[in-house]
């Protein structure tokens, strides 16, 4: 069971990137046609964003430190002293943003051209640190690996 969790976070962080990527290129192409579709994703985003950030930090206090044990013992120190440490520090800026998403896609991005353009940066954002947050969890997951196969 709880692998499943684990299996949830990244689940619900890449459904928040991919809802992301989907309002950006939604507001590349905005027009009265898909206003309305931009503000739901807009909303979903911060939803299963914080979903995300509240099953991970579940995993992250109480079942984490078993596998930190595993990576500070093992080849691959790094994975938790740089890649976890910079994770759970760059998830408090995803979580301002896709809390920033649906605020600024409320205008009418078919006219104000200065709220689209902020729309466009800020789903951007969140799509490339969504993808770093993927990239940092990869290591650290192999870094329990090496930890377990040189002990
Ligand atoms: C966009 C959001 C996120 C994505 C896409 C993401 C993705 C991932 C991935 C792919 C893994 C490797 C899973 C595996 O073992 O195969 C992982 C591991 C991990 N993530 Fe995330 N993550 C996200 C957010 C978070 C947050 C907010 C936290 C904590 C506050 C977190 C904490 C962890 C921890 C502790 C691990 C290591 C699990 C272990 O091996 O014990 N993640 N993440």
């Amino acid at each position: 069971m709880k692998e499943i969790l684990l299996m949830t976070h990244v689940m619900l962080g890449v459904l928040s990137i991919l809802a992301s990527l989907w309002v950006f290129v939604d507001a590349l192409n905005a027009s009265e046609g898909n206003l309305e579709r931009i503000r739901l994703l807009s909303r979903f985003v911060p939803m299963v964003m914080t979903a995300g950030f509240l099953v991970a930090g579940y995993w992250y206090v109480n079942l984490y430190p078993a596998d930190k044990a595993i990576i500070l013992k093992g080849p691959w120190p790094f994975a938790h002293d740089f890649f976890m440490e910079t994770k759970e520090h760059l998830v408090l800026m995803l979580l301002l943003l896709a809390a920033y998403l649906p605020i600024v896609a409320s205008a009418n991005l078919a006219l104000n051209h200065d709220a689209r353009r902020l729309t466009l940066w800020v789903s951007a954002l969140i799509v490339l640190m969504g993808l770093l947050m993927e990239g940092e969890g990869g290591v650290i997951s192999m870094g329990v690996r090496m930890g377990l196969l040189t002990h």
